[in-house]
């Protein structure tokens, strides 16, 4: 079923050679220095992969699912801060283009396509996992909305960095989840919006994360992405595609430290003999490996799903919840294979171990994915 086409395989080298070129020699200085990795979105741009699933008509290179994640992966295995700024650029392009209306892709596709990045801000201070309990409003004007309200945690939301922000606010707050809050895509130089705190976070720290502040900010009616309450929808249809992104992030992450993890039990000796001859590395590397391919194809079925038009809920989840839990089991495993040196910052796998930490939050926790799971079930 998941026999790669050449095109897919072509595009999967390219990006495997430069991620393990450019973008892994610089992921120790982006995470030391909580630096946005502008060079390698710039190269990364050049490459027509931040218009990857964008079509053609609209600039991009109209690729498919299995190939965003294929992608998404080889970036994470370098750096995983890179690949959630590209997984969430990705995810904001993915909800204009299957809900946007014709003049919204016609106007920013194209954009996004030449490197204008994209965010998608649902979560506020009092609405995480309960996505419902936002407070942000949009109140109707003549001609438009005024937005009022504050998110957090968003990522490609920094002093420099985002052009675009997918809003979900309230438009009948009696409503809430059912029919009361709409999308609206708002512009960086809206006057009205403004960036709060930066988070100084424990790992991606080269993907900024940042609140936003929306006081009295006007945007015009064709600005809504969809339609007036169908904005619970837009996030959590868009959260489905998001949740195969960042579960591609954490197979990355996973892959990454697999390998660091088998280079460093040939390397190492102890007792006379490389440390990986002894049969208790070999079982940790044997588990590594398994929970590692079999979270890949998790994520490869709930990509084909979507690519599909199939509903892709369901195992979206899965592949969120065991790829975010995968990541974290081989991240701490290779770090104990490393012994204190893994524990030191000359060692990559330290960083990993951080960096693998928030796939199991991020887009739903793991707890949150189970939730989704169980209704599909049940
Ligand atoms: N597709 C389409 N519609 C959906 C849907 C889906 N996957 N999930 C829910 N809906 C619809 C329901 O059908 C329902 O519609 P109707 O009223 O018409 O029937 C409506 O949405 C409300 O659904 P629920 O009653 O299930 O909503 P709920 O309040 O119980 O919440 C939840 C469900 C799954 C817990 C949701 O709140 C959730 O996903 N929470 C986690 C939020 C999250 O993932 N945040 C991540 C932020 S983004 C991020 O992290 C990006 C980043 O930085 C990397």
């Amino acid at each position: 079923m998941f026999a790669l086409t050449d095109e897919q395989k072509d595009i999967q080298k390219l990006a495997r050679d430069f991620a393990q070129e450019k973008v892994a020699a610089r992921a120790a200085e982006v995470d030391e220095q909580h630096k946005y990795p502008a060079e390698n979105i710039a190269d990364l741009t050049e490459m027509g992969f931040m218009g990857l699933c964008i079509p053609e008509e609209y600039g991009g290179t109209g690729m498919d699912e299995i190939t965003k994640s294929l992608v998404i992966m080889e970036l994470a295995q370098a750096c995983a801060s890179t690949a959630v700024i590209v997984d969430v650029h990705y995810l904001f392009s993915d909800i204009i283009m299957t809900m946007g209306s014709e003049a919204l892709k016609a106007k920013y596709l194209p954009q996004a396509a030449e490197g204008k990045l994209g965010a998608f801000c649902l979560t506020e201070p009092n609405a995480g996992s309960d996505a419902g309990g936002l407070r942000t409003k949009a109140e109707k004007v003549e001609g438009g909305y005024i937005l009022n309200g504050q998110k957090c945690f968003i990522t490609n939301c920094g002093p420099d960095e985002g052009d675009f922000f997918i809003v979900i606010a309230l438009t009948d707050p009696e409503k809430k989840t059912h029919g009361g809050m709409t999308a609206f895509l708002v512009e960086r130089t809206n006057p009205g919006l403004s960036i709060g705190k930066t988070e100084n976070k424990m790992g991606i720290r080269g993907s900024q994360t940042s609140e936003l502040i929306l006081q009295d900010c006007i945007v015009p009616e064709d600005a809504i992405v969809g339609k007036v309450g169908d904005g619970f929808k837009v996030a959590m249809v868009g959260l489905d595609g998001g949740r195969i992104g960042i579960a591609s992030q954490a197979v990355g992450i996973a892959q990454g430290a697999l390998a660091e993890a088998v280079k460093y039990a040939g390397q190492r000796e102890q007792f006379g003999k490389p440390i990986g001859r002894n049969q208790g590395l070999q079982w940790y590397i044997a588990d590594m490996a398994t929970r590692t391919e079999a979270a890949k194809m998790l994520v490869l079925e709930a990509a084909d799903l979507r690519e599909r038009k199939e509903n892709c809920t369901k195992v979206a989840a899965m592949a969120k919840l065991y790829a975010g839990e995968t990541a974290c089991f081989v991240t701490d495993l290779a770090l104990q294979i490393h012994g204190g040196y893994g524990y030191m910052k000359d060692y990559p796998i330290e960083r990993m171990y951080r960096d693998a930490r928030i796939t199991r939050i991020y887009e739903g926790t793991s707890e949150v994915q189970k939730m989704v799971i169980a209704r599909s079930v049940m």
